[in-house]
């Protein structure tokens, strides 16, 4: 199975890939993931990356394609992948074609979440995460068990320094002029599959799973 999940920040497509390998074993690549770990390991790719994500813009795409250039041909990419993140301009589209050609690999689907601003900015407002596994908690809409720390490790909850309201709304602003276009690149190659990402977490789930991506198994 290869899925591109693209949508507005917080649509959700960190916590569907998440739902997701836990029943397909196949490996969730987030480019925001790996960003966040480079800016906090300090290395020149992290320095290079803060500035940008700080101010809710791009990482540039050079940067972005050879980042992924080197991370599809890790080995755990064999059995399949979800590209959660990527790719978001539509240079960065033509890149992953010409790469997923190289590799011999083909695309499944491109699952769009569609979802309003207003609910975006409700969530990603109320977005805690974990410093230590990455699990993702909303303030309302799903808690942590155990309060300020993760149900799952222990681990201590953060808000994530681009998630205050307004870098949300530049990055709303982005995704709108940036990323929106993408749409119609994969509709026009048929693998487009739009999910109504406003409903319960569990609804979204259903949909996906029920999706016939996995045809090409
Ligand atoms: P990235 O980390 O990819 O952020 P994003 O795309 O903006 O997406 P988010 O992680 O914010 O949201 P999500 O859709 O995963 O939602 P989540 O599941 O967490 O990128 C960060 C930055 O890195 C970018 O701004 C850019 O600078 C840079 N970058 C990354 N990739 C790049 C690229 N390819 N090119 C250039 N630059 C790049 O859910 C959000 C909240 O809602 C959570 O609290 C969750 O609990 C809650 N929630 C989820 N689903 C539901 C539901 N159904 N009902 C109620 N609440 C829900």
């Amino acid at each position: 199975m290869r899925l591109i999940f693209l949508g507005p920040p917080g649509s959700g497509k960190g916590t569907q890939a998440a739902k997701l390998i836990e029943k397909v074993q196949v490996a969730h690549i987030s480019t925001g993931d790996i960003l966040r770990e480079n800016v906090k390991l300090g290395t020149a790719l992290g320095l290079k990356a803060k500035e940008y994500m700080d101010a809710g813009k791009l990482v540039p795409d050079d940067l972005i394609i050879e980042m992924m250039r080197q991370r599809l041909q890790k080995d755990d990419c064999s059995r399949g992948f979800i590209l959660d993140g990527f790719p978001r301009t539509v240079a960065q589209a033509e890149a992953l074609e010409k790469m997923l050609n190289e590799l011999d690999m083909k695309l499944d689907a491109v699952i769009l979440f569609k979802v309003s601003d207003e609910v975006v900015v409700e969530r990603l407002s109320g977005r805690r995460g974990c410093r230590q596994c990455g699990a993702i908690y909303h303030i309302r809409f799903n808690p942590s068990l155990k309060g300020d720390s993760c149900q799952i490790c222990g681990g201590e909850l953060y808000q994530r320094d681009d998630d205050r309201e307004e870098v949300i709304r530049k990055r709303l602003d982005v995704y709108h002029s940036q990323t929106a276009p993408l749409v119609g690149y994969y509709g026009k190659r048929g693998l487009l599959l739009e999910v109504d990402a406003g409903r319960s977490s569990d609804e979204v789930l259903k949909t996906i799973l029920d999706a016939p991506w996995g045809r090409s198994e």
